[in-house]
């Protein structure tokens, strides 16, 4: 990692080589796809480990750049983390020199203010860079700063970092989100644990990935429950010990998958696909018509022949957890274009998760989009091949939905954009029977 600035109007991104591939679209995939672990969950989890000296081990790691990047992060920290084999980590962080947390890590993935919590508890001091806003929302960090603060911790400002100090130790307190937060809550957690006393937190968020964070904090020693479907409380510990954890399937991943045999007229098997974690966006592909069938950790997903109009529009609505998850709101818009009827789109987490959709309507989709958070869908709306640019992760992703579905060739940039969180995505298409290549370098 480069080394660290201190003022953010000096930083610079590095610039990303522009990795292009290309899509022959029409094709409906067919076969079956393992789902890998899921990244929302093994980022928060490499972060726990630094809650303990002791080594933990954890397995079903995907390899994706967002867990590299992780890793790096807390290298640099000087925590030891081993990548013996692949999707296992293992990390020791005994030895922890640097409690600073710089710009570029925070720059290229938010994620990396999940340290704020574990390692302000452990050692009672961290300074950490504001992640900013990025192509999905403002996303501002108050409220994990809020938490830190309940907690007894005191908080300044300065040039773009939080300079988070709690002399002796954090004390436990009632956190109170005025609305739902997944990191907000995972960081107010992961400090509890190590703090003097009782420590509520509410809303907690229900994410399942919130609760395989809690599952590893419980093999660590930490006490903590999920009391209410709302509600954790934690009895902070002295201290905690290392443990090992299988990281949980990601759901988001099976959601995209699911979509791209919808989108193709395909069949596809989901393999481990964590089918109690999908409900509300199970429900949404019933309601267009796309055939389901399965059990806990397998479904099948039978598309309608492509350009057969036999899907139907709907309206859906993102929510936290259990609702529909904003991640999987773009691949559901994507499904949409196919649904005879006029479809609605109601994003209520994010201000601009739907300003990609004008790249799919350049792929041939007929939808508009009425303001910040809602949109229409008309279909079923043949797609064509296009020449598409990759604005972040889930709408990356989406546009190879897009091209799966198209007639003719697309060509898609910024494909840095879907390694940050599917893991080999190509790889797993081609399996299926997608015709994506890599494109040649000019
Ligand atoms: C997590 O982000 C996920 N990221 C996101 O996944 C996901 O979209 C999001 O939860 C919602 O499900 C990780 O787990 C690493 P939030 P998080 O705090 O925790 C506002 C993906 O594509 N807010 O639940 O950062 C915020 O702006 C990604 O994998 C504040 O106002 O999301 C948003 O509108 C992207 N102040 C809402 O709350 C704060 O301090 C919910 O965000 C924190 C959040």
């Amino acid at each position: 990692m480069a080394e660290a600035r201190l003022f953010h109007w000096e930083y610079q991104a590095p610039p990303v080589p522009l990795e292009t591939i290309r899509i022959d679209g029409g094709r409906p995939l067919r076969g079956e796809v393992r789902i890998s672990g899921s990244k929302n969950a093994a980022l928060k989890l490499l972060a726990a480990a630094t809650l303990t000296g002791e080594r933990c081990r954890f397995t079903n790691v995907p390899e994706i750049a967002d867990v590299a990047l992780m890793a790096e992060v807390l290298r640099d920290l000087g925590v030891v983390v081993d990548h013996p084999e692949p999707s296992v980590y293992e990390v020791s962080a005994g030895d922890v020199d640097w409690l600073f947390v710089p710009l570029e890590a925070a720059a290229k993935m938010r994620a990396s203010f999940i340290l704020l919590g574990p390692l302000l508890a452990r050692f009672g001091r961290v300074i950490i860079s504001n992640p900013g806003g990025d192509r999905i929302g403002r996303r501002p960090v108050d409220l994990h700063v809020e938490a830190m603060e309940a907690l007894g911790a005191t908080v300044g400002y300065r040039n773009g970092y939080y300079f988070a100090q709690a002399p002796g130790r954090l004390r436990g307190g009632d956190v109170v989100f005025p609305h739902v937060t997944v990191m907000g809550t995972e960081n107010a957690m992961l400090a509890a644990t190590l703090a003097d006393g009782h420590t509520t937190i509410r809303p907690a968020a229900r994410e399942p990935e919130v609760d395989d964070l809690i599952s590893f904090l419980q093999d660590m020693g930490a006490e903590v429950q999920r009391t209410a479907p709302d509600v954790i409380e934690v009895e902070g510990r002295r201290r905690l010990r290392g443990a090992t954890h299988d990281t949980v399937a990601d759901r988001i991943e099976a959601g995209t998958f699911a979509v791209a045999a919808a989108i193709t007229g395909g069949e596809v098997t989901l393999k481990g696909a964590p089918s109690a974690h999908l409900g509300a966006f199970l429900d949404v592909l019933g309601a267009v018509g796309v055939e389901l069938a399965g059990d806990s950790d397998r479904i099948t997903v039978k598309g309608a022949p492509l350009g057969s109009g036999a899907y139907t529009a709907t309206h859906v609505e993102t929510a936290a957890y259990p609702g529909l998850a904003t991640d999987l709101q773009p691949p559901t818009a994507v499904l949409l274009t196919q649904a005879r009827g006029q479809s609605h789109v109601h994003e209520t987490i994010y201000e601009d998760r739907l300003e990609w959709l004008t790249d799919l309507r350049s792929m041939g989709a007929r939808l508009k989009v009425e303001d910040a958070h809602h949109a229409t869908i008309s279909g079923p709306a043949p797609l064509h091949g296009s020449e598409v640019t990759m604005g972040d992760l889930r709408a990356g992703a989406s546009l190879i939905l897009a091209a799966l579905a198209a007639q003719g060739p697309s060509t898609i940039s910024g494909v840095h954009h879907v390694r940050r969180g599917y893991e080999d995505i190509e790889r797993k298409l081609l399996d299926l029977g997608a015709g994506i290549e890599p494109e040649p370098g000019p």
